[in-house]
This record gives structure tokens, sequence and C-alpha cells, in this order.
């Protein structure tokens, strides 16, 4: 499981049902893990925030309703985490927006702003080689990032699945079932 604090396959608990898309499709589940872990090393790198860069990795693509062209999908992840604070989700103010502002921008090819935005959406750029395209480092905000783009473009282009992430995330789920806690999500944990 990912260190952070937020107990994150009780958030794919509320999301996933919602989440139309295949789970292993270019904005899915296994695309949210690469960023998730790549999210992470940044965070090492930088000092940024690991928990709302991780959040980002679970929300940004989380109410996509297409593959391609979705205008206001980001601001739709955005929301849903703000349907979930205080039940779920636990930052504070000035974090929150940070993961707010992420989640809602990270279409817009912007490369400035507060150092968790700006990991968040180097987080995702690295995964870009799953559709062909290898990241150029004028589209990345962070040297840290430029770093880490042979490591993540390789991981991007032959779809990795991060099976040790995915494996916490159902040792909990299931868990969460043993404890009469879950109904759905059954998808997911196939
Ligand atoms: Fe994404």
């Amino acid at each position: 499981m990912p260190p952070v604090r937020h107990d994150l396959p009780a958030i794919l608990k509320a999301i996933l049902p919602g989440y139309t898309l295949p789970h292993d499709g270019t904005h899915g589940l296994t695309h949210w893990t690469r960023v998730l872990e790549n999210g992470q090393r940044l965070c090492r790198a930088t000092g940024a925030d690991a928990e709302v860069v991780t959040l980002f990795a679970i929300f940004h693509d989380a109410r996509r309703v297409n593959e391609y062209r979705d205008d206001g999908h980001g601001h739709r992840g955005a929301e849903l985490a703000a349907s979930l604070r205080g039940d779920l989700i636990h930052l504070p103010d000035r974090e929150f927006e940070l993961l707010y502002e992420s989640c809602r921008l990270h279409t817009d090819g912007i490369t400035t702003g507060d150092l968790e935005m700006q990991v968040c959406w180097d987080s995702d750029r690295l995964d870009l080689g799953r559709v062909g395209i290898r990241p150029r480092s004028t589209r990345l905000c962070t040297t840290a990032a430029h770093d880490l783009i042979d490591w993540a473009h390789e991981r991007a282009e032959r779809e990795h699945v991060p099976t040790q992430v995915l494996a916490a995330f159902y040792r909990r789920y299931r868990e969460l079932r043993n404890e009469g806690q879950l109904s759905v999500w059954e998808q997911g944990a196939a």
C-alpha cells in the first residue's frame, strides 16, 4: 500500500461504481496507479505533499466519460473529491485547494504553479507513452520529472500494470468485503 494516511481502497470503492470506462483502459485504474507511482517518486525527489499528489492520481480522470476529448472531466473529478471531503478525504483547506485545482486544470498544459500542482501534472504527463507520446521536457514542470522520463516512459509504453499497488488495494478490498462494508467494486477485484 502506498505510504499515505488516506484509505485509498475505500476511496476507490466510492469512485469505481461511477467510473464507466474499462479499468485497464487508457484513462482507467492501471493508468491511475502508474501516475500514483510516478507521483510518489516525484514527491521523494521534490518534497511535495504525497497526500495531495496521491489523491490526484486517483481522482483526476475518475469522472471521464470517454477516452478521447472529454471537456470538464478534470472539474468533475475535483467535484467528486469535494463530495467525499470530511468522509474519505481529510485535507486542510490549503492542501484540498491544491488537489482540487490540480484536477480541474490538469489538461490545460500549464507548467507553472505551486509545487504540488506541478508534481501532479508531471506525474500524469510522464504516462503519455501509453498513447504513443514521449513527454517533452518543455511540457514538464519540474527537473525531477525530466530525470524520470526514461523510467516512466518505458513503463507507460508497455502499459505496465503496478501489481504491488493493485494487490494491496485488493487485499484491503477483501477486508472491506469481509467486514460487510462492500457491496460493489466487483469489476476492480476481478
Ligand atoms: Fe491521467
